[in-house]
Protein backbone atom coordinates (compact mmCIF):
# COMPACT_ATOMS: atom_id res chain seq x y z
CA UNK A 1 0.00 0.00 0.00
CA UNK A 2 1.57 3.29 -0.83
CA UNK A 3 1.23 6.15 1.78
CA UNK A 4 2.33 9.65 1.63
CA UNK A 5 5.22 10.44 4.58
CA UNK A 6 6.24 14.04 5.29
CA UNK A 7 9.99 13.57 4.11
CA UNK A 8 12.92 15.90 5.88
CA UNK A 9 14.67 17.43 2.76
CA UNK A 10 16.96 19.88 4.35
CA UNK A 11 17.93 21.90 6.98
CA UNK A 12 19.20 25.37 8.52
CA UNK A 13 19.24 27.23 11.68
CA UNK A 14 20.24 30.96 12.82
CA UNK A 15 22.04 31.96 15.97
CA UNK A 16 22.43 36.05 16.69
CA UNK A 17 25.83 37.34 16.14
CA UNK A 18 25.98 38.59 20.26
CA UNK A 19 27.21 35.45 22.48
CA UNK A 20 26.06 36.16 26.10
CA UNK A 21 28.22 34.03 28.25
CA UNK A 22 27.70 33.42 31.86
CA UNK A 23 30.39 34.99 33.52
CA UNK A 24 29.05 38.09 31.76
CA UNK A 25 25.22 38.16 32.75
CA UNK A 26 26.84 37.40 36.64
CA UNK A 27 28.12 40.72 35.97
CA UNK A 28 24.41 41.73 36.18
CA UNK A 29 22.80 39.11 37.93
CA UNK A 30 23.59 37.28 41.49
CA UNK A 31 24.46 34.18 39.54
CA UNK A 32 27.61 32.29 38.69
CA UNK A 33 29.14 30.32 35.52
CA UNK A 34 29.41 27.63 38.39
CA UNK A 35 25.48 27.03 39.56
CA UNK A 36 24.21 27.97 35.90
CA UNK A 37 26.19 24.90 34.22
CA UNK A 38 25.88 22.60 37.18
CA UNK A 39 21.66 22.99 37.16
CA UNK A 40 21.24 23.42 33.67
CA UNK A 41 24.33 22.67 31.55
CA UNK A 42 23.98 26.02 30.31
CA UNK A 43 27.30 27.89 29.43
CA UNK A 44 26.24 30.81 27.03
CA UNK A 45 23.48 32.29 24.71
CA UNK A 46 22.47 33.98 21.74
CA UNK A 47 20.91 37.59 22.17
CA UNK A 48 19.57 39.21 19.18
CA UNK A 49 20.74 42.69 18.11
CA UNK A 50 18.27 46.08 19.10
CA UNK A 51 16.49 45.96 16.09
CA UNK A 52 16.20 42.43 14.94
CA UNK A 53 13.20 40.38 14.98
CA UNK A 54 12.07 36.99 15.71
CA UNK A 55 11.25 37.01 11.52
CA UNK A 56 14.43 37.96 10.72
CA UNK A 57 15.77 34.69 12.52
CA UNK A 58 13.46 33.12 10.63
CA UNK A 59 14.50 34.10 7.09
CA UNK A 60 17.85 33.51 7.99
CA UNK A 61 17.19 30.05 8.87
CA UNK A 62 14.52 28.98 6.32
CA UNK A 63 17.14 30.58 3.72
CA UNK A 64 19.42 28.05 5.15
CA UNK A 65 16.71 25.29 5.17
CA UNK A 66 16.23 25.50 1.62
CA UNK A 67 19.64 25.93 0.47
CA UNK A 68 20.67 22.46 2.44
CA UNK A 69 17.55 20.85 0.72
CA UNK A 70 18.60 22.10 -2.59
CA UNK A 71 14.70 23.37 -3.46
CA UNK A 72 13.75 26.73 -4.88
CA UNK A 73 11.73 28.97 -2.17
CA UNK A 74 9.02 28.72 -4.82
CA UNK A 75 8.15 25.66 -4.34
CA UNK A 76 7.49 25.87 -0.41
CA UNK A 77 3.25 25.88 -0.44
CA UNK A 78 3.28 25.81 3.12
CA UNK A 79 5.02 27.54 6.17
CA UNK A 80 4.33 26.85 9.76
CA UNK A 81 6.09 28.79 12.09
CA UNK A 82 6.00 28.01 15.82
CA UNK A 83 6.66 30.93 18.43
CA UNK A 84 5.73 32.67 21.49
CA UNK A 85 7.32 35.83 20.89
CA UNK A 86 6.07 37.00 17.37
CA UNK A 87 6.90 40.08 15.80
CA UNK A 88 3.83 41.54 16.62
CA UNK A 89 0.17 40.88 17.92
CA UNK A 90 -0.63 40.20 14.31
CA UNK A 91 -0.04 39.32 11.15
CA UNK A 92 1.56 36.59 11.69
CA UNK A 93 5.77 36.13 11.70
CA UNK A 94 5.27 33.60 9.13
CA UNK A 95 3.87 36.10 6.59
CA UNK A 96 6.71 38.40 7.08
CA UNK A 97 9.17 35.30 6.24
CA UNK A 98 6.83 34.26 3.34
CA UNK A 99 6.57 37.54 2.03
CA UNK A 100 10.57 38.00 2.48
CA UNK A 101 11.34 34.77 0.39
CA UNK A 102 9.09 36.04 -2.06
CA UNK A 103 6.28 33.99 -2.10
CA UNK A 104 2.82 34.79 -2.89
CA UNK A 105 1.23 31.30 -2.41
CA UNK A 106 -0.07 28.70 -0.47
CA UNK A 107 -0.74 29.25 3.21
CA UNK A 108 1.74 30.69 6.35
CA UNK A 109 0.49 30.90 9.86
CA UNK A 110 2.12 30.65 13.24
CA UNK A 111 1.08 28.26 16.09
CA UNK A 112 1.51 29.06 19.49
CA UNK A 113 2.85 25.71 22.01
CA UNK A 114 5.45 27.94 23.71
CA UNK A 115 8.69 25.19 23.79
CA UNK A 116 6.30 22.07 22.63
CA UNK A 117 5.89 24.50 19.44
CA UNK A 118 8.13 22.72 17.30
CA UNK A 119 6.74 19.32 17.70
CA UNK A 120 3.09 21.08 17.57
CA UNK A 121 4.29 23.28 14.13
CA UNK A 122 5.86 19.64 12.50
CA UNK A 123 2.69 17.61 13.46
CA UNK A 124 0.55 20.09 12.14
CA UNK A 125 2.37 20.25 8.99
CA UNK A 126 2.79 16.57 8.34
CA UNK A 127 -1.17 16.65 8.71
CA UNK A 128 -2.17 19.07 6.30
CA UNK A 129 0.83 17.36 3.80
CA UNK A 130 -0.56 14.09 4.00
CA UNK A 131 -4.20 15.09 3.60
CA UNK A 132 -2.71 16.39 0.08
CA UNK A 133 -3.34 20.26 1.49
CA UNK A 134 0.25 20.89 0.78
CA UNK A 135 3.22 19.56 -0.92
CA UNK A 136 6.51 21.19 0.30
CA UNK A 137 6.62 23.12 3.37
CA UNK A 138 9.03 25.42 5.74
CA UNK A 139 8.86 24.05 9.25
CA UNK A 140 10.45 27.02 11.57
CA UNK A 141 10.77 27.49 14.83
CA UNK A 142 11.93 31.06 15.71
CA UNK A 143 12.14 33.51 19.07
CA UNK A 144 13.65 36.16 20.67
CA UNK A 145 12.98 35.29 24.38
CA UNK A 146 15.34 37.93 25.40
CA UNK A 147 12.69 40.42 24.87
CA UNK A 148 10.04 38.70 27.00
CA UNK A 149 12.70 38.05 30.27
CA UNK A 150 12.77 39.88 33.30
CA UNK A 151 16.40 40.28 33.55
CA UNK A 152 16.03 41.12 37.02
CA UNK A 153 14.77 37.46 38.11
CA UNK A 154 17.69 35.04 38.40
CA UNK A 155 15.61 32.34 38.46
CA UNK A 156 14.31 32.64 34.68
CA UNK A 157 16.60 35.12 32.78
CA UNK A 158 19.59 32.42 32.99
CA UNK A 159 17.70 29.63 31.11
CA UNK A 160 16.71 31.37 27.91
CA UNK A 161 18.37 32.75 24.75
CA UNK A 162 17.37 33.53 21.08
CA UNK A 163 17.53 31.50 17.68
CA UNK A 164 15.57 29.44 14.81
CA UNK A 165 15.99 26.94 13.30
CA UNK A 166 14.17 25.12 10.29
CA UNK A 167 13.43 22.11 8.55
CA UNK A 168 11.65 21.87 4.63
CA UNK A 169 9.68 18.44 4.69
CA UNK A 170 7.66 17.26 1.46
CA UNK A 171 5.06 14.67 1.25
CA UNK A 172 5.72 11.22 -1.15
CA UNK A 173 4.58 8.80 -1.48
CA UNK A 174 5.98 5.50 0.69
CA UNK A 175 5.07 1.73 1.33
CA UNK A 176 3.47 2.34 4.63
CA UNK A 177 5.60 0.87 6.76
CA UNK A 178 7.85 1.27 9.65
CA UNK A 179 10.70 1.33 7.55
CA UNK A 180 9.18 4.06 5.47
CA UNK A 181 11.24 7.45 5.30
CA UNK A 182 9.75 10.75 6.89
CA UNK A 183 7.55 11.18 10.17
CA UNK A 184 6.69 7.63 11.17
CA UNK A 185 4.12 8.88 14.00
CA UNK A 186 3.73 12.31 16.39
CA UNK A 187 2.22 12.54 19.85
CA UNK A 188 0.44 15.96 21.44
CA UNK A 189 -0.66 16.82 24.37
CA UNK A 190 -1.23 19.31 26.87
CA UNK A 191 -2.96 19.59 30.02
CA UNK A 192 -4.17 23.67 31.34
CA UNK A 193 -4.35 22.44 34.73
CA UNK A 194 -0.64 23.70 34.98
CA UNK A 195 -1.08 26.83 33.19
CA UNK A 196 0.19 28.80 35.77
CA UNK A 197 3.60 27.06 36.33
CA UNK A 198 5.23 28.60 33.01
CA UNK A 199 3.40 31.99 31.71
CA UNK A 200 4.12 35.27 30.71
CA UNK A 201 2.33 38.16 32.44
CA UNK A 202 0.65 40.28 29.72
CA UNK A 203 -0.93 39.81 26.63
CA UNK A 204 -3.30 41.94 24.20
CA UNK A 205 -6.28 40.92 25.85
CA UNK A 206 -5.02 40.87 29.38
CA UNK A 207 -2.97 43.66 30.45
CA UNK A 208 -2.63 45.11 27.28
CA UNK A 209 1.14 44.60 27.39
CA UNK A 210 4.13 42.08 26.21
CA UNK A 211 4.48 41.30 29.84
CA UNK A 212 7.46 38.93 30.96
CA UNK A 213 7.91 35.32 31.81
CA UNK A 214 7.20 33.69 35.15
CA UNK A 215 8.34 30.50 36.07
CA UNK A 216 8.33 27.55 39.05
CA UNK A 217 11.00 26.15 37.94
CA UNK A 218 10.56 23.40 40.62
CA UNK A 219 7.28 22.21 39.38
CA UNK A 220 8.47 22.01 35.69
CA UNK A 221 11.20 20.37 36.58
CA UNK A 222 9.54 17.93 38.61
CA UNK A 223 6.50 17.08 35.64
CA UNK A 224 8.92 17.21 32.56
CA UNK A 225 10.45 14.14 32.82
CA UNK A 226 7.07 11.96 33.28
CA UNK A 227 5.46 14.11 30.31
CA UNK A 228 8.55 13.17 28.21
CA UNK A 229 8.35 9.76 28.75
CA UNK A 230 4.59 9.42 28.26
CA UNK A 231 4.45 10.86 25.21
CA UNK A 232 7.85 8.67 23.82
CA UNK A 233 6.09 5.38 25.10
CA UNK A 234 3.36 6.53 22.49
CA UNK A 235 5.64 6.94 19.77
CA UNK A 236 7.44 3.69 20.55
CA UNK A 237 3.96 1.81 21.14
CA UNK A 238 2.25 3.28 17.97
CA UNK A 239 5.39 1.98 15.78
CA UNK A 240 6.76 -1.20 17.93
CA UNK A 241 10.47 0.56 17.81
CA UNK A 242 12.46 0.48 21.18
CA UNK A 243 14.62 3.03 22.80
CA UNK A 244 17.38 0.49 21.36
CA UNK A 245 16.14 0.80 17.80
CA UNK A 246 16.75 4.94 17.75
CA UNK A 247 19.61 6.30 16.41
CA UNK A 248 19.46 10.10 17.05
CA UNK A 249 17.61 10.90 20.45
CA UNK A 250 17.04 15.24 19.73
CA UNK A 251 15.06 16.35 22.72
CA UNK A 252 14.01 20.05 23.60
CA UNK A 253 17.03 21.70 24.53
CA UNK A 254 15.75 23.04 28.11
CA UNK A 255 17.80 22.08 30.32
CA UNK A 256 20.99 19.16 30.10
CA UNK A 257 19.50 17.62 33.70
CA UNK A 258 16.07 16.82 32.22
CA UNK A 259 17.42 15.83 29.55
CA UNK A 260 19.59 13.35 31.00
CA UNK A 261 17.22 11.80 33.28
CA UNK A 262 14.57 11.47 30.77
CA UNK A 263 17.13 9.85 28.02
CA UNK A 264 17.89 7.40 31.55
CA UNK A 265 14.17 6.69 32.03
CA UNK A 266 13.81 5.74 28.83
CA UNK A 267 17.03 3.68 28.17
CA UNK A 268 18.62 5.56 25.27
CA UNK A 269 22.27 5.39 25.96
CA UNK A 270 23.74 8.86 26.52
CA UNK A 271 25.90 8.60 23.02
CA UNK A 272 22.94 8.74 21.09
CA UNK A 273 21.83 11.88 23.02
CA UNK A 274 22.06 15.10 21.08
CA UNK A 275 22.85 18.01 23.22
CA UNK A 276 23.28 21.74 22.35
CA UNK A 277 21.66 23.50 25.25
CA UNK A 278 25.21 24.51 26.30
CA UNK A 279 25.83 26.68 23.46
CA UNK A 280 22.38 28.55 23.22
CA UNK A 281 20.31 27.85 26.17
CA UNK A 282 16.20 27.48 25.76
CA UNK A 283 15.21 28.89 22.80
CA UNK A 284 12.27 27.45 23.13
CA UNK A 285 10.59 26.49 19.87
CA UNK A 286 13.67 26.69 18.18
CA UNK A 287 15.97 24.49 20.14
CA UNK A 288 15.25 21.24 18.37
CA UNK A 289 15.45 22.42 14.60
CA UNK A 290 18.61 24.11 16.16
CA UNK A 291 19.99 20.36 17.05
CA UNK A 292 18.89 18.62 14.69
CA UNK A 293 20.75 21.24 12.21
CA UNK A 294 24.20 20.79 14.73
CA UNK A 295 23.77 16.91 13.98
CA UNK A 296 23.48 17.04 10.18
CA UNK A 297 26.04 19.39 9.88
CA UNK A 298 28.96 17.75 11.99
CA UNK A 299 28.22 14.51 9.77
CA UNK A 300 26.33 12.57 12.87
CA UNK A 301 22.78 12.45 11.63
CA UNK A 302 22.29 10.88 7.81
CA UNK A 303 20.15 9.47 5.17
CA UNK A 304 18.20 6.64 6.60
CA UNK A 305 18.30 7.14 10.85
CA UNK A 306 15.73 6.61 13.25
CA UNK A 307 15.93 10.22 14.48
CA UNK A 308 13.29 10.90 18.16
CA UNK A 309 12.19 14.13 19.44
CA UNK A 310 10.01 15.56 22.15
CA UNK A 311 9.20 18.75 23.91
CA UNK A 312 7.61 20.07 27.21
CA UNK A 313 6.92 23.54 27.99
CA UNK A 314 4.28 25.90 29.26
CA UNK A 315 0.76 24.85 29.23
CA UNK A 316 2.06 22.03 29.72
CA UNK A 317 2.05 21.30 26.45
CA UNK A 318 4.29 18.04 25.17
CA UNK A 319 4.85 15.92 22.25
CA UNK A 320 6.99 13.79 20.37
CA UNK A 321 7.73 12.81 17.02
CA UNK A 322 9.94 9.65 15.41
CA UNK A 323 10.96 10.35 11.98
CA UNK A 324 13.09 8.37 9.39
CA UNK A 325 16.04 10.58 7.92
N1 LIG B 1 21.94 31.58 40.33
C1 LIG B 1 22.20 31.28 41.60
N2 LIG B 1 21.27 30.85 42.46
C2 LIG B 1 20.02 30.70 42.00
C3 LIG B 1 19.66 30.99 40.67
C4 LIG B 1 20.69 31.46 39.82
N3 LIG B 1 20.47 31.75 38.53
N4 LIG B 1 18.35 30.76 40.51
C5 LIG B 1 17.88 30.32 41.68
N5 LIG B 1 18.89 30.29 42.58
C6 LIG B 1 18.82 29.90 43.98
C7 LIG B 1 17.46 30.04 44.59
O1 LIG B 1 17.24 31.36 45.01
C8 LIG B 1 17.54 29.07 45.74
O2 LIG B 1 18.24 29.68 46.80
P1 LIG B 1 17.78 29.39 48.31
O3 LIG B 1 18.01 27.92 48.51
O4 LIG B 1 18.70 30.29 49.08
O5 LIG B 1 16.34 29.77 48.39
C9 LIG B 1 18.44 27.95 45.18
O6 LIG B 1 19.16 28.52 44.08
C10 LIG B 1 17.65 26.76 44.72
O7 LIG B 1 16.59 27.22 43.90
P2 LIG B 1 15.66 26.26 43.14
O8 LIG B 1 14.72 27.01 42.25
O9 LIG B 1 15.07 25.29 44.08
O10 LIG B 1 16.77 25.52 42.23
P3 LIG B 1 16.66 24.23 41.39
O11 LIG B 1 17.69 23.27 41.76
O12 LIG B 1 15.24 23.75 41.27
O13 LIG B 1 17.10 24.77 39.95
C11 LIG B 1 16.10 25.41 37.89
C12 LIG B 1 16.37 25.81 39.31
C13 LIG B 1 17.41 25.31 37.14
C14 LIG B 1 15.22 26.50 37.26
C15 LIG B 1 15.36 24.05 37.89
O14 LIG B 1 14.25 24.09 38.72
C16 LIG B 1 14.93 23.65 36.52
O15 LIG B 1 15.75 23.31 35.69
N6 LIG B 1 13.61 23.65 36.26
C17 LIG B 1 13.13 23.37 34.92
C18 LIG B 1 12.90 24.67 34.31
C19 LIG B 1 13.06 24.69 32.83
O16 LIG B 1 13.89 24.04 32.24
N7 LIG B 1 12.22 25.51 32.24
C20 LIG B 1 12.32 25.73 30.87
C21 LIG B 1 11.01 25.93 30.28
S1 LIG B 1 10.08 24.47 30.31
C22 LIG B 1 10.85 23.51 29.33
O17 LIG B 1 11.39 23.95 28.35
C23 LIG B 1 10.93 22.08 29.67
Amino acid sequence: MSVLRSVVLGCGAYLPERVLGNAELASTVDTSDEWIVQRTGIRQRHIAAVGELTSDLAIHAARAALANAGVDAQSIDLIVLATSTPDQTFPATAVSVQAALGIHHGAAFDLQAVCTGFVYALATADSLLRAGNAKRALVIGAETFSRILDWTDRGTCVLFGDGAGALVIEAQPQKGTREDRGLLTTHLRSDGRHKTKLYVDGGPSSTGTVGHLRMEGRAVFKHAVAMITDVIDAAFKATGYTANDITWFVPHQANKRIIDDSAHKLGIAPEKVVITVDKHGNTSAASIPLALNVAVKDGRIKRGDLVLLEAMGGGFTWGSALLRW
